[in-house]
């Protein structure tokens, strides 16, 4: 069929691997990228089975079965500790790679600060943050820029001020940052150990300078909770999200987290809240870009941003299905884990005990047998019948269940907001022969940046 002229082209999409390769080619494929070692049948399948010599396998692409892992058996699926091993050195015994009762304690103490209420003490910090990342991109009108380093300093800068009432030019902040780059840099694709056919005897090695940096990010952050807790005695904390968390008591059994503790807190908050924060702007500005149409509407709906209070947001509704619908082509996790504990039968195959289960929110939110025009960018779907069955069925970019994304409705103002912000005051265009090509590291990236001119509008 000859493409449609008037249609704009889909958004790139890494081309599938072929349907048969060995073992050590899929291994090959693997360490260069997931996305692309995956066959294109997967957008299409309900389940597949990958063998290895050591252990089995499953993806399951199919809703109900996500449903069983995810919402209505957690505890029988915990996360794998395969998935833990490159995250350790980083975030200890955080909230993130615990199971079982602690993870059911931490959640308890850490979930309160994120409720609805609290979103809206913390929009004063994210409004901040937003009108400070316009200020740095009004420095880089006119030039090609490399829009992932601004939308990744922007989330730092809103995950400081809303944690520590602190900016990105703070001292001990400003040195998070760049420690995290590099950390990243020296740190192999991290959910390699999950998939790739390693005996669990054999000892992973972690690339020189991750440890390290891993210890310099967590002593700085340790300088950060020690004096708070100090200011927490003394009565002279501010009233933000760290305070909130290390004054919540376990209504359990009573204790609440001491120091060390909230350091494994606030590296997850930073890694998780930042990273993919930074990933999904930058795909929602780089898909603005190829759809000016989508710019001008933005940016008429942003003049209601007169308005600085948190009731703005129940307004920027476009915004936010245009960040929803990134959020589906690009899932800043493209990929999660889980273990099978007892033998299972799905789909009429046998899924033994310790089974690796990957739910991929990349290949179910662009299931050819589920959505309409899977590849396409149309942010105008969440208001169809099919976008509205999708979105409930097969739309998972903070996973779902008991130990779905805790800053879901953080992620979802602030993501909104920034977008809005920008889109008031600059017009967005790409970077010719700098086409984005989407890789998974530890979110789903572009391979050599996202690069977008800005002018002024
Ligand atoms: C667009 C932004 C975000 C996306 C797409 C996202 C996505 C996710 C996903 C998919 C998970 C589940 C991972 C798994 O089960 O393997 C997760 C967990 C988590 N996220 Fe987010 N996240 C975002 C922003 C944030 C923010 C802003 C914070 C905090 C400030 C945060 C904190 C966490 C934490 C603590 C967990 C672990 C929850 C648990 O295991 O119980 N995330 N996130």
């Amino acid at each position: 069929m000859m493409p449609d002229p008037r249609k704009p082209p889909n958004p790139p999409k890494p081309q599938g691997r072929p349907d048969r390769v060995s073992l050590l080619q899929y291994a090959k494929l693997f360490r260069k990228d997931i996305l692309s070692a995956q066959p294109d049948r997967l957008y299409r399948a309900w389940m597949a089975e990958f063998k290895t010599p050591f252990f089995r396998s499953f993806m399951i692409n199919q809703p109900d079965l996500i449903k069983t892992v995810l919402k209505d058996r957690p505890d029988d699926f915990p996360k794998s500790g395969r998935i833990a091993e490159g995250l350790r050195p980083l975030l200890g015994n955080s909230v993130f790679l615990t199971n079982g009762d602690s993870w059911k304690r931490q959640r308890r103490i850490i979930d309160p600060a994120f409720e609805g209420g609290r979103l809206k003490d913390t929009f004063p910090a994210m409004w901040e943050a937003s009108e400070a990342m316009v200020a740095r991109l009004h420095e880089q009108v006119g030039k090609p820029v490399e829009i992932e380093e601004e939308t990744s300093h922007a989330a730092a800068d809103v995950i400081f001020r809303t944690l520590f009432s602190i900016p990105i030019d703070h001292e001990i902040a400003t040195q998070v940052f760049a420690r995290f780059r590099d950390y990243q840099r020296s740190q192999p694709i991290l959910n390699l150990g999950a998939f790739v056919p390693l005996p669990r005897w054999m000892p992973r090695f972690f690339r020189k300078g991750t440890r390290e940096n891993a210890k310099v990010i967590r002593d700085l952050i340790a300088q950060l909770t020690d004096e708070r807790m100090r200011a927490i005695q003394d009565g002279s904390a501010p009233d933000d999200l760290a305070t909130k968390i290390m004054t919540t008591q376990d209504p359990v059994t009573g204790d609440r987290f001491d120091a060390q503790e909230m350091v494994d807190q606030v590296a997850i908050f930073f890694l998780a809240g930042h990273e993919t924060s930074a990933s999904a702007l930058a795909w929602t500005l780089y898909l603005l870009a190829i759809h000016p149409d989508w710019q001008e509407k933005l940016a008429q709906e942003a003049t209601v941003l007169e308005q600085r209070d948190f009731g703005v947001m129940s307004k920027l509704r476009l915004s936010r299905d245009v960040f929803r619908e990134a959020l589906r082509l690009y899932p800043p996790v493209p990929m999660m884990v889980r273990q099978s504990t007892c033998p299972e039968r799905f789909r009429n195959r046998n899924v033994p005990i310790g089974s690796q289960l990957v739910i991929s929110p990349w290949h179910l939110h662009r299931h050819e047998r589920l959505w309409d025009n899977p590849d396409g960018f149309d942010p105008d779907r969440w208001g169809t019948e099919n976008g509205k069955i999708c979105q409930r069925a097969a739309f998972i970019p903070f996973s779902t269940g008991s130990r779905v994304c805790t800053g879901a409705g953080f992620a979802m103002v602030e993501g909104p907001l920034i977008l809005s912000m920008i889109l008031r005051h600059f017009r967005i265009e790409t970077v010719s022969g700098r086409d984005p090509v989407p890789v998974a590291h530890l979110t789903v990236r572009s391979r050599d940046g996202i690069w977008l001119k800005l002018s002024h509008r």
